[in-house]
């Protein structure tokens, strides 16, 4: 395996964690390389059912590394918490790596998070209240604190001290308690140690391993059309989830990124705010919710769902460039005799399939291919061969609008569940 990045091309839970978690059984590295403990990756497998939040999903794997990438931003307590509950269930942890240079995402980042989403009102970006955009944003305006400088605890608590002393006004303003230094810091530090020498400059060993040929796996985060840049700004995350993003945020220098899996669902969903075209009303919706059981893992919201929409997943391959895609929950669609699929957006008169901007996207009205549905349960269909022919003529399409190959096909929440 090549360094191989698996990053999501639509909105965010597109199943990157199942697919993460059955590449990584062959990986020997894997790295999170962006965002923070917004991610609710479910992986299904033979220790259970996981939620996990911060930790890569190759901690299943007792011999892969696992990173915690230099770009993400960690909530250490948070990290803790999910460390010990894999513990419990007999996952072992000590392969985890916490990058020195991450940035810690603090409480007051939570609060403001929460806070900023208030006072927005009606324009609130319906984020996921972890606090990862106030973190990102220290980091941007220089104002962020590394996970290394826990080290020197005299400093860190200075550190923590002055940051409060500012972050007092914008609590304040938003008639908010202040927080306790002291407090914040203890536990911040009782959290650091017990990470302990686990918390690491990653540089050398990424380096190590891109050296000795080691199978390296990227885990993106969300999807293309939450990236910071390329997303629906403003309703998008405070990081890239593209390939791109990855190479800078797990310290891999681009060229070695030689394969990129393209996560895409068979319909889609989304949570939080956001111009979302195929967006499925009413009844239909709750339907397809429903039977897909699609709550947001991390704050288990229901999410929106619709018809998948190629010019969103093309978009994201004009970024990408997948060199294949993994299309999850082909099984969901099951019930359908006939399946809309969004092939462009009528805007003003015309037809596009390029991405516009968020305020234009707001009017662009879908236009829809009728796709013939099959109703029979995919449970037991060992290869795409196999599949009924309108499941295959369904991913047909897919590849054809897109512009990229399938090379994996999920048809149920399990890791056996998956066609090569
Ligand atoms: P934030 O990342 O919490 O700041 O939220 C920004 C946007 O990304 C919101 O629309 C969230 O609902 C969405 N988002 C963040 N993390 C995830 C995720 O793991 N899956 C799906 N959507 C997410």
């Amino acid at each position: 395996m090549p360094v191989t990045a698996v990053v999501g091309a639509q909105w965010g839970d597109e199943g990157k964690g199942k697919i993460t978690d059955l590449l990584a059984q062959e990986a020997d590295v894997v790295i999170r390389f962006q965002g923070g403990n917004n991610a609710g990756h479910t992986v299904v497998n033979q220790h259970g059912t996981f939620k996990l939040h911060l930790v890569p999903s190759g901690i299943f794997n007792p011999n892969a590394l696992c990173i915690v990438g230099p770009g993400t931003v960690v909530n250490l307590q948070v990290l803790c918490e999910e460390l010990a509950n894999l513990e419990r269930n007999g996952i072992r942890t000590g392969n985890l790596r916490v990058a020195d240079r991450a940035h810690l995402l603090m409480p007051w980042h939570v609060a403001i998070d929460r806070l900023d989403e208030r006072e927005r009102g009606r324009q609130k970006l319906g984020t996921t209240g972890q606090g990862v955009g106030p973190a990102y944003a220290d980091k941007v305006s220089r104002h962020g604190i590394q996970v290394y400088e826990v080290r020197d605890e005299r400093r860190f608590r200075e550190r923590v001290a002055h940051e409060l002393e500012r972050q007092k006004k914008v609590l304040e303003r938003y008639g908010d308690a202040p927080l306790d230094a002291k407090a914040v810091a203890d536990e911040v530090l009782a959290a650091a140690a017990t990470l302990g020498d686990r918390i690491v400059d990653t540089l050398p060993l990424v380096e190590r391993a891109l050296q000795t040929d080691a199978r390296i796996l990227l885990e993106g985060q969300l999807g293309a059309m939450r990236d910071l840049d390329w997303g629906i700004y403003p309703y998008v995350t405070s990081s890239n989830p593209l390939a791109g993003g990855a190479s800078v945020g797990a310290g891999i220098p681009p060229r070695y990124i030689t394969k990129v899996i393209g996560v895409v669902k068979a319909y889609s969903t989304a949570v939080g705010e956001g111009p979302f075209p195929t967006e499925m009303a009413g009844g239909e919706g709750d339907a397809l919710r429903e039977r897909a059981n699609e709550y947001g893992a991390t704050t288990g919201r229901p999410r929106r769902v619709g018809w998948f929409d190629a010019v969103a997943a093309r978009h994201a391959h004009r970024l990408n460039a997948f060199t294949e895609l993994a299309v999850t929950k082909l099984d969901v669609l099951g019930a359908y005799r006939e399946i809309p699929f969004c092939v462009g957006y009528e805007l003003d008169g015309a037809l596009t399939t390029d991405m516009p901007p968020t305020a234009v996207l707001e009017r662009a009205v879908p236009r829809y291919e009728k796709l013939a549905g099959w109703c029979d349960p995919l449970s037991g269909v060992a290869d795409r061969a196999h599949l009924p022919e309108a499941a295959r003529a369904y991913l047909s399409r897919i590849e054809a609008v897109v512009g990229a190959p399938i090379g994996m096909v999920g048809i149920g929440p399990e890791r056996s569940a998956t066609l090569l």
